[in-house]
């Protein structure tokens, strides 16, 4: 039976929380002080979750979804919220999260780009269909467009549908330098009898995967081109998948950087920050766990003329090295957040300064907790890096107490 209740807060991922029968509910889709029918469609013993079947009373800061697959496909989670309130949304999760222990007037406000259209990379799973997971799940759901990619990806998604039968498909990655134009398809699936060749204007190259990489035409790899430093980006490097958002990101890292410092860049990717700094460097260090992003950044650092640096292949876990020729650490680890090995270095070598790159706050949190013994927090920046969900990017920065 439907049960009447109304909603008194967004919990982290953006659902709806309300109480019913003594118990908390979480509900997908629903917002602050709207009235709702629910159906309970999980309860366990302390907690249920339950779906909107009727929206009684709505709130001012709901819009109607852009995406007509929103709410199917497990994409995006808040394109419901009005995008001014999302970044709210954002604001208040960072200080619920931090709130414990990080001063309110350290919280600056978010820094945001385009809600739309922003992503340079998107893989969809093919299983009978060709699209994205459902939220928490592996069925996959039939998309012909996305609102989060480009038009030209979106074309380009609608000519594969439309010319190669899903039964040799797996999976299909495009990735897109906005800034260069080029684009990369990564298909992994069966030998196919008929040739790809129909995508050569749109793709600039193509990789192909039956268990073996082929490289069907171009270098492999493209380019991005972050305002005056281009980034070789090879098919499985990690970069950051928001363009526009980067810049702004590192922008902001670049703010914290003082003239002719000597910077230790630890989790650099293909050397994307260091690079985009550099022009405020004297010494840069990259280190980087996985082989082709550290390949990417040795190119990427010749490309863009860096003198002064080095990257070194290497797993965070076992750096061992003196720290004291470094003013500042940059940290930009995934979501797992710092090991403890690399936790005890900053601690034990007292680097001036820590610009602490977070895309999770439950480790960005558990990390501080522990670098608080030594550092103090000078500020805590959120970046809407992923508009539409409920994912926050942090830049904070530390200073040794
Ligand atoms: C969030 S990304 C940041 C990359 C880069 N700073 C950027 O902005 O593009 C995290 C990076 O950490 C790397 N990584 C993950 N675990 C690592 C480890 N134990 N040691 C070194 N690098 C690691 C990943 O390969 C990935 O490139």
């Amino acid at each position: 039976m439907d049960e009447k209740i109304k909603i008194y807060a967004l919990d982290s991922k953006g659902r709806g929380i309300a109480r019913l029968k003594g118990k908390v509910i979480f509900v997908k889709h629903a917002l602050i002080d709207e009235i709702v029918q629910v159906h309970v469609i999980k309860e366990k013993s302390k907690y249920m979750i339950g779906t909107v079947t009727t929206y009684l009373e709505t709130s001012e800061k709901r819009v109607i979804p852009v995406c007509p697959f929103f709410g199917i496909c497990g994409g995006c989670d808040i394109m419901h919220i009005a995008y001014m309130e999302q970044l709210k949304f954002k604001e208040e999760k960072v200080k619920n999260a931090l709130g414990t222990f990080v001063d309110e007037s350290l919280m600056q406000n978010i820094v945001y780009g385009n809600p739309l259209y922003y992503r340079n990379k998107v893989t969809f799973k093919v299983d009978q269909k060709l699209g994205f997971y459902e939220k928490e799940s592996h069925k996959v759901v039939s998309i012909a467009s996305c609102f989060l990619i480009s038009k030209k990806m979106n074309l380009l998604l609608k000519k594969i549908q439309e010319h190669i039968p899903l039964s040799f498909l797996e999976e299909v990655m495009i990735r897109e330098g906005k800034y260069t134009k080029e684009t990369l398809l990564y298909i992994k699936g069966k030998k196919m009898d008929f040739s790809l060749s129909f995508l050569k204007e749109d793709v600039t190259t193509c990789l192909f995967d039956d268990g073996q990489l082929h490289i069907l035409w171009g270098d492999g790899f493209i380019h991005e081109k972050l305002e005056k430093y281009t980034y070789k980006i090879s098919p499985f490097s990690f970069f950051q998948v928001n363009t526009d958002g980067a810049i702004l990101l590192y922008n902001l890292v670049k703010s914290f950087i003082e003239e002719k410092e000597n910077v230790l860049d630890l989790y650099c990717g293909t050397g994307s920050i260091g690079i985009f700094i550099s022009d405020k460097l004297k010494f840069l260090h990259g280190v980087e766990i996985s082989r082709s992003a550290i390949e990417d950044a040795i190119v990427n650092q010749k490309r863009n003329h860096l003198q002064n640096a080095q990257f070194s292949c290497l797993d965070t876990s076992l750096f061992e090295e003196k720290l004291d020729r470094f003013s500042t650490v940059i940290v930009d680890p995934p979501r797992s957040g710092l090991d403890k090995h690399t936790r005890d270095l900053l601690l034990k070598e007292k680097v001036p300064k820590i610009i602490y790159v977070s895309c999770d706050l439950m480790t960005l949190k558990r990390d501080l907790e522990i670098l608080l013994k030594q550092y103090k927090i000078k500020c805590i920046i959120p970046v809407d890096m992923f508009p539409n969900t409920y994912h926050v990017e942090c830049v904070c920065v530390l200073c040794l107490r």
